[in-house]
């Protein structure tokens, strides 16, 4: 007997890596969105009936009850966005108690309003293009649109032409360092999107508000790609001449490694920048960040906190990062052209969804106030899992998300009698 026919199915399964796996598995509409969408309205309307003030956002929970942050917090518009995917969902599945969806995440989204003013960070756009974005467009609400065009200017504020990119963390006129960060593509779908709806820079034009999000996004893909697709996290520039300081990490386990969720805002920063403006190198960036994640992944789909760790339980993985490879590969579904291309990025996404919505990653039960568990905050060491073994609550948002896209993707329409 030769030594491949020795090996069991098992281990040969063990060996694979998931590129390969995807193969083997027959993929099919084999994903219990329903079944989900049930246990998200039950945890979502808990969280919001345990709160009297609904400006208290949630972040990240152990157990039973989430750890709450204010309206300035960078997380603080995944609940608000939480609520309005279910709204979408309970209303195009007809539940007869959708409008009460809808006034939820109206509620929670009211809460966010002052952050249109606020330039002291980049994540505005993660706050409001979640929150009020989403309310915009289920709502058509004419009352979101200036929140949203306003919070666009706020955020192009802390744009500089020196260094072609948005500062993301400090201060905004800090004339010592300019930090940027790779999660910072995801904020540039706000400023895109408020171009194309009136919005403008301070005193300029939307054709300047749309070029603040290209030239991020072309600086970008020189300052943090690997040529092997690896990226980086932090990059810090001379604020005056845009020169190169250093390449970092604040979230992964070293400077040149893979910290998985920034190589996931990669994939999907670069997605959405392609689908907003056609320009095909921000695809061929997202397609070089998603094989390089591909090609990493263990073989359930869920990577750990740093691809580079040799802290290798549960414990260290971390399921946000992994929903949000799953909703940015449905994306790619989409845009690619290529048939075996489109197969490779379903099947992915189909893999990652159904790792997530499984033990045990996904917690159906009352004891954990999220729908996903083994999620990391950061790459730590820590023993007592400070940062990591916890829910985070953009990991539901981007699940919740993915499965919307998931759903519209295999489910073909009803027929009009
Ligand atoms: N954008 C912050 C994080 O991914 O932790």
């Amino acid at each position: 007997m030769n030594k491949i026919t020795s090996l069991t199915f098992t281990a040969l399964l063990l060996l694979a890596s998931p590129v390969t796996l995807l193969a083997a598995q027959p993929v099919g509409n084999s994903i219990d969105v329903e079944g989900v969408m049930r246990v998200a309205a039950r945890k979502l309307a808990a969280f919001d009936l345990s709160q009297q003030n609904k400006t208290n956002f949630p972040t990240d929970a152990k157990g039973a009850q989430w750890r709450t942050v204010g309206a300035p917090d960078w997380v603080s518009g995944f609940y608000p966005g939480s609520l309005w995917y279910l709204y979408e969902y309970a209303r195009d599945q007809k539940w007869p108690d959708a409008q009460a969806w809808r006034a939820r995440a109206e509620t929670w989204t009211a809460g966010l309003e002052s952050q249109q003013f606020n330039s002291s960070h980049h994540d505005t756009g993660f706050v409001m293009f979640d929150s009020y974005g989403n309310g915009y467009r289920l709502t058509g609400n004419p009352a979101y649109l200036p929140i949203l065009n306003r919070t666009a200017q706020s955020l192009a504020s802390r744009y500089r032409a020196d260094t072609g990119t948005i500062r993301s963390w400090g201060k905004i006129d800090d004339t010592n360092k300019f930090i940027v960060i790779i999660d910072n593509m995801m904020n540039l779908e706000l400023l895109v999107w408020a171009s194309a709806h009136g919005g403008t820079t301070s005193g300029g034009t939307s054709a300047e508000l749309r070029k603040v999000a290209t030239s991020h996004a072309d600086r970008a893909l020189e300052l943090f790609f690997r040529p092997d697709g690896g990226t980086y996290h932090v990059v810090e520039l001379n604020p005056r001449t845009g020169a190169v300081l250093r390449k970092r990490t604040a979230q992964g386990k070293a400077d040149e490694s893979i910290w998985s969720r920034g190589q996931t805002w990669a994939i999907y920063g670069y997605a959405y920048m392609y689908e907003a403006t056609g320009e095909r190198r921000y695809l061929e960036a997202s397609l070089k960040a998603a094989d390089r994640y591909l090609a990493l992944l263990p073989a359930d789909f869920v990577p750990p906190a740093d691809f580079d760790s040799d802290l290798k339980g549960l414990e260290f993985k971390d399921s946000s990062a992994a929903a949000i490879a799953a909703s940015a590969f449905l994306r790619l579904h989409r845009l690619v052209e290529a048939p075996a291309l489109k197969k490779k990025y379903l099947d992915a996404a189909t893999a990652t969804l159904r790792s997530l919505t499984s033990a045990p990653y996904f917690s159906k039960g009352d004891d954990k106030a999220s729908l996903l568990v083994y999620a990391a905050r950061n790459y730590h060491t820590d023993p007592n899992h400070a940062l990591t073994n916890t829910s985070l609550i953009w990991g539901d948002y981007y699940l919740l998300e993915a499965l919307l896209q998931y759903r519209a993707i295999t489910t073909p329409p009803a027929k009009n009698k």
